[in-house]
């Protein structure tokens, strides 16, 4: 039988990037998937002046692809700004994983709205800058997630 997982899979699995809570973070994005009951925190340090994200952690109370995923997304943005970090979608993630099996896609969904929910965190905090309409676009999309669903078939977004 062919191998589940990659061996970048296995690679962050085993050595967690950025695992952590920040203290006193900018943002912070909490989301769950409602139908494997697994959850994700995301904490992001910001530059005020560039909104560059200078310091990502993870926490995340799920399975191994959740956590490779997780840990896979923190090395995607940290350095980028909010704006650029937004355009970082589950394929994303799943191209840096060097794939993942279609049961487990779902777990690469919520490392993409754990930055979405941290860079909504950011914006509210910062009523005086703009919000990046995507930050809602995501969200409305995990929001929409029915929990009876079948994980298999919660699609990577293209
Ligand atoms: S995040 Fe739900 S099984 Fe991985």
């Amino acid at each position: 039988m062919a191998p589940m997982y990659t061996e970048e899979v296995l690679d962050h699995f085993r050595n967690p990037r950025n695992m952590g809570e920040i203290e006193d973070p900018d943002g912070v994005g909490d989301v769950g998937n409602p139908v494997c009951g697994d959850l994700m925190r995301i904490t992001i340090k910001v530059d005020d002046e560039t909104e560059s994200i200078t310091d990502v952690k993870f926490k995340t109370f799920g399975c191994g692809a959740a956590i490779a995923s997780s840990s896979a997304v923190t090395e995607l943005i940290k350095g980028k700004t909010l704006r650029e970090a937004l355009e970082v979608t589950n394929k994303t993630v799943v191209d840096m994983l060097g794939g993942l099996p279609p049961v487990k896609v779902h777990c690469s969904v919520l490392a993409e709205h754990g930055i979405a929910a941290a860079a909504r965190d950011y914006y509210q905090r910062h009523p005086d800058k703009q919000m990046p309409p995507e930050v809602e676009a995501k969200l409305s999309k995990l929001q929409a997630i029915d929990p009876h669903a079948d994980p298999t078939e919660q699609q990577a977004e293209e």
